[in-house]
């Protein structure tokens, strides 16, 4: 993409009295992509194929390289898929085929009884009590993260990218694996990178639905990453069945052990080994680079707004008084610049569907087996949904403002039965990270640097995203 597709920020940090500053993201295209330019830009960047149209109509209906697709936009239309008609729409062809050689058949690409039963078996571990039991451990992680980032408050350069990845991590294997992933934080981190950096950068093969017997090139760069998580998985396994067979061990209610004793409660059949594999790496992989990303982002959005990041300091100050677990729903611009940041750079910018049969969305035709796109990224820069939408507003989370946003205009983490199982556990994690080091620690980008979001399965900072840090005067 040439600078000249592209917003650009200006060179250094604006000041508050400056024009607004205008967050980095591709234009929209004013002229619809050839199929080749189609096929390019979706595999360089899918975020840079959208057209100003998608902005601006409550629905879209076309044929497109990937076959016939229909982009939902209206908050009615996206009830209609996720809700009141979900039956009809399950996970369409290009996603299984880029989620399922590494993450195979878990809770986010299963469907039908095993997403049923695999659902209700872990959502015990989601229940907001035992989210809340987490908080301890999310503050410790993220005070020393703090600690370990003020050390280095001296001007250097640090790669927040990777720092987010690690504490998010770290809060991830405590809490839902008891800490029974060995390895570092750093290998999964590069494991990751490398999977959806390989696997999530579409092959044209797929576009094209060639048979999956064709070797993609995408998909043997991606092999040493699968192979990577089949290992680490095999081993995780076999640990905890040793334990659970151990006579008087303590075993921890985890997610490794909701998954080893899940039984149906019709059939008592268990979930395969395939499936609890599935299970592990989905939740390892789901769990911490969307939060990952989502910190990131904020942290970005706080820079360039000096503003916020000083009222964002001022309630971590506040926040000492309270219990952990209360910040959530106590500190309203924290959580409120988080919001703003899930709007903007939602982490999981497009979901998509297959119409099993047909329907009407919104007064348009879909017929059985045609694409249907609901992409967060676009809904949240709707024109017909929010004002100024391509500006850094947080005041527009904050209450009483907040009630006025239509539930299905504002969709980070989807909506309907599928709706993320994490996501309460996100929202605690992201507002105890952010105040743990706001408290301490003034964020700035280095000047003249921005970055752009690159869509690879999630929607991060590219380059990885590299800031400058500074001391709080009162810490
Ligand atoms: C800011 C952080 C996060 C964002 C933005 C996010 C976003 C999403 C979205 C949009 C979906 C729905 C996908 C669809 O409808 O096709 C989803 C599903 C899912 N998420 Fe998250 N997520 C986040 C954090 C987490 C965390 C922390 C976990 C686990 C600890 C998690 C685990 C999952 C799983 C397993 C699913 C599949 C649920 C199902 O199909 O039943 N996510 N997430």
């Amino acid at each position: 993409m040439s600078i000249s597709d592209t917003i650009s920020p200006p060179a250094a940090l604006a000041p508050a009295t400056a024009r607004p500053y205008r967050p980095p993201a591709p234009l929209p295209r004013t002229k619809p992509l050839s199929t080749l330019g189609f096929m390019v830009a979706l595999r360089e960047n899918p975020v840079t194929t959208w057209g100003i149209w998608n902005f601006e109509k409550p629905i879209t209906s076309g044929k497109t390289a990937l076959g016939h697709m229909t982009g939902v936009s209206s908050p009615a239309g996206i009830r209609h898929v996720m809700v009141d008609n979900v039956s009809n729409y399950v996970k369409d062809r290009l996603q299984l085929r880029v989620l399922k050689p590494g993450l195979g058949t878990g809770l986010l690409t299963a469907e039908g009884d095993s997403w049923k039963a695999a659902r209700r078996t872990l959502a015990p571990l989601f229940a907001p009590r035992t989210v809340e039991s987490f908080v301890g451990t999310m503050h410790g992680k993220s005070r020393a993260l703090a600690a370990r980032l003020l050390a280095r408050a001296d001007g250097d350069r640090v790669n927040i990218s990777d720092e987010m990845t690690r504490v998010t991590f770290e809060i991830l294997t405590d809490t839902l694996f008891s800490d029974a992933i060995d390895g570092t934080p750093e290998e999964f981190g590069r494991a990751f990178t490398s999977y959806f950096e390989n696997q999530g950068q579409l092959s044209p093969l797929d576009m094209l639905n060639a048979p999956a017997w064709i070797p993609r090139l995408n998909r043997m760069r991606a092999q040493p990453a699968i192979t990577f998580f089949e290992e680490r998985v095999k081993q995780i396994i076999a640990r905890r069945r040793a334990l659970i067979a151990t006579p008087g061990a303590s075993v921890p209610r985890d997610i490794l052990t909701l998954l080893l004793e899940a039984a149906d409660p019709e059939t008592g059949v268990g979930l395969s080994e395939a499936e609890v594999g599935a299970n592990i790496v989905t939740f390892i992989g789901a769990g911490h680079e969307t939060t990952a990303n989502a910190l990131s982002w904020t942290l970005f959005l706080l820079a360039k707004h000096p503003d916020a990041q000083a009222a964002v300091a001022r309630e971590a100050v506040r926040a000492e008084t309270m219990a952990p677990v209360d910040w959530l729903d106590n500190l309203p611009m924290t959580r409120a610049v988080i919001e703003e940041a899930l709007r903007l750079y939602p982490p999981a910018p497009t979901l998509s569907r297959m119409a099993l049969a047909d329907d009407e969305i919104d007064g348009v035709k879909v017929a059985a087996g045609s694409t249907v796109i609901i992409s967060p990224y676009v809904v949240h820069r709707h024109r017909m949904l929010w004002s100024e939408p391509d500006y850094f507003r947080p005041e527009r989370f904050l209450p009483p403002a907040r009630d006025q946003i239509d539930r299905y205009a504002f969709i980070p983490f989807g909506a309907g039965p599928r709706v993320c199982i994490g996501q309460r556990f996100a929202m605690h994690e992201a507002v105890i990270v952010l105040a743990n080091l706001a408290r301490h620690i003034c964020f700035a980008m280095p000047k003249g640097e921005s970055v752009m979001p690159l869509q690879r399965i999630t929607l991060r900072p590219s380059p990885r995203l590299e800031m400058l840090l500074a001391r709080r005067a009162d810490t």
